[in-house]
């Protein structure tokens, strides 16, 4: 429950300072164990310095460790789809 709530404040954070909206989906998953998917959606710019992002080489302003790379390293399973008409992130955290 931590690492799902660490991860959906980060990508409500990023929808809230970097986008002029979005939507963000819990959907509970059954099985062993259960999951819990995340699904972040906005209407924003894109990240087009997405790998940056990913690898590293950008540090993230809140120097908290956290953003994006963050929730790649809490979630098993981790997606980012970006462009200039939007992003979405899909995530699962296993219960
Ligand atoms: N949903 C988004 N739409 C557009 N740009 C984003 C989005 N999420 C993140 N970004 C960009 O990616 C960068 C890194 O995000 P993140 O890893 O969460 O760190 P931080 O938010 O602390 O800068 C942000 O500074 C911003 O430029
Ligand atoms: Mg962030």
């Amino acid at each position: 429950v931590q690492r799902a709530a660490t991860a959906v404040s980060e990508l409500a954070r990023n929808i809230v300072s970097y986008t002029p909206g979005g939507r963000l989906k819990l959907e509970p998953i059954a099985g062993t164990p259960p999951r819990l998917r995340i699904i972040a959606r906005d209407q924003g710019p894109g990240i087009p310095h997405l790998p940056d992002v990913l690898s590293g080489k950008y540090r993230s302003k809140t120097g908290l460790g956290r953003g994006l790379r963050g929730v790649k390293e809490l979630t098993a399973s981790f997606d980012i789809q970006t462009g200039p008409a939007g992003t979405t992130v899909t995530a699962e955290v296993l219960l």
